[in-house]
């Protein structure tokens, strides 16, 4: 198993110090072009049976968005939406043929549901990735399942300390959903308890 961040991290390496070599930690960054290449050599020839992107940002609130720039706009739209399908689109001939993809989406990426009010540029980033999922899986149609996932409104760095949701259980909820994926090929948007949620 293979565990990417950016920043080392005591926790990580900890769990990876315990998992008696199941688990590696790689450093990289999500936006790095060559960070899907490099993962495929980590991989050593070992088919890919989970793949779930789940670094994301928030970018400019509603009250910053007239003034945000362009580089925090295209950090914004690349770590959310563009860098997720690079990753996905290097790591894909690797994919075990029941496996599954999962990139972190939120509802507030739902166009239908518009429930990105206070953060419209975060929520257009994830509604950007949804479109880019569903058009790759049109374009390749792969034997895996690809998933949009909605984690809940968890409590951490990004969801605040005002979150209902425990990240055990958003974790427990996303495994069990993506468990319950493996075999099924398509593309789906779904949060942490399984609900579909529109595009
Ligand atoms: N929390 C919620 O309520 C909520 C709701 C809907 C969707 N989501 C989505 O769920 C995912 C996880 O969110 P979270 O709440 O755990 O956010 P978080 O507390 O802000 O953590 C984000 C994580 O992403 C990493 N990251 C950001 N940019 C990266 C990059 N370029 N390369 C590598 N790592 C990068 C951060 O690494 P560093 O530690 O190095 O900064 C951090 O570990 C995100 O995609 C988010 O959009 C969250």
């Amino acid at each position: 198993m293979l565990a990417v961040v950016r920043t080392p991290n005591a926790s990580l390496q900890a769990l990876a110090a315990q998992a008696g070599g199941r688990l590696r930690v790689v450093l990289g960054d999500l936006c790095e072009s060559r960070l899907g290449g490099r993962l495929a050599e980590e991989l050593q020839g070992e088919p890919l049976d989970r793949l779930i992107v789940n670094a994301g940002i928030m970018g400019p609130l509603e009250s910053e968005g007239q003034r945000a720039t362009a580089a925090e706009l295209g950090e914004l739209f690349l770590t959310n939406a563009v860098a997720p399908l690079r990753v996905l689109e290097a790591l894909a001939p690797y994919m075990a043929a029941k496996g599954v993809a999962a990139c972190l989406s939120s509802q507030m990426g739902s166009v239908s549901l518009a429930r990105a009010v206070e953060m419209p540029l975060y929520g257009a980033s994830k509604a950007a990735l949804n479109s880019l999922l569903q058009n790759w899986m049109a374009g390749r149609q792969p034997s895996f399942a690809v998933l949009a996932l909605h984690p809940g409104w968890v409590r951490t760095e990004l969801g605040g300390a005002s979150a209902p949701v425990a990240i055990s259980d958003s974790v427990a909820g996303l495994v069990t959903v993506i468990e319950s994926r493996a075999g099924q090929a398509g593309c789906a948007f779904l949060d942490h308890q399984g609900q579909v949620l529109p595009w």
